[in-house]
């Protein structure tokens, strides 16, 4: 049986998708603050993540002021060790402009399969965050960088490195700059079978 679409399921389809094309990675983010209830609705959605055998692996710090500074002169600190002082001051004065932090944790498995599948399912919750974030305006960047696989900064978050691993810092703010981004041909990711 052919199920055919309305025209509002259409126009709703179309919404959705531009949702998901339009959500960008943004470095630079106005002073304004972000509403405290809008994250937190925002993590009650991102955790409906698909998650097999709904093992809820995830873990969200949503910081305040003074943890996001202790996070700032951490960063300071681990990449002046890593790199060099002037790109230590960078990093950590780019970072104290960002007025919004979570920080996303994965609960560690000692079964191989489990922890690939806590950390995709972890993958898709923060996918579900940041696209309820920029239906409502607010942009985000998940990051990645060197301070978080440090253990001076699971101490911060009060969380123990054997048991959970940061999956990664989500900056959020109300956007500056909006960065155009592209991707190839989706013809060629596409193989379709008999
Ligand atoms: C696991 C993961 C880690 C990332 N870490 C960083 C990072 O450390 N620094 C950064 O600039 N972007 C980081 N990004 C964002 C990507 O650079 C970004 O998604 C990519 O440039 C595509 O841009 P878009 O998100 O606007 O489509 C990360 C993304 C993912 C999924």
């Amino acid at each position: 049986m052919t199920i055919v679409a309305t025209t509002q399921d259409r126009k709703q389809l179309r919404r959705l998708a531009e949702r998901i094309r339009s959500r960008r990675t943004t470095k630079l983010f106005l002073k304004q603050a972000v509403d405290r209830k809008l994250i937190l609705d925002a993590i009650e959605v991102a955790r409906w993540a698909p998650n097999h055998h709904v093992t809820e692996p995830w873990h969200f710090y949503v910081l305040g002021s003074q943890k996001i500074a202790e996070c700032v002169e951490l960063t300071r600190i681990v990449v002046t060790e890593i790199k060099d002082a002037k790109m230590g001051n960078f990093k950590a004065d780019s970072a104290a402009a960002i007025p919004g932090w979570l920080v996303v944790t994965c609960s560690k498995s000692d079964d191989e399969l489990t922890q690939r599948e806590d950390y995709a399912s972890c993958a898709c919750a923060i996918q579900n965050l940041m696209l309820y974030l920029s239906e409502a305006g607010v942009a985000t960047k998940w990051t990645t960088g060197p301070v978080t696989r440090d253990n001076r900064f699971y101490a911060l978050l009060d969380a123990d490195p054997d048991e959970v691993m940061v999956v990664g810092i989500i900056w959020y703010g109300y956007p500056k700059i909006t960065p155009e981004q592209s991707r190839m041909d989706v013809s060629k990711i596409i193989t379709e079978t008999d």
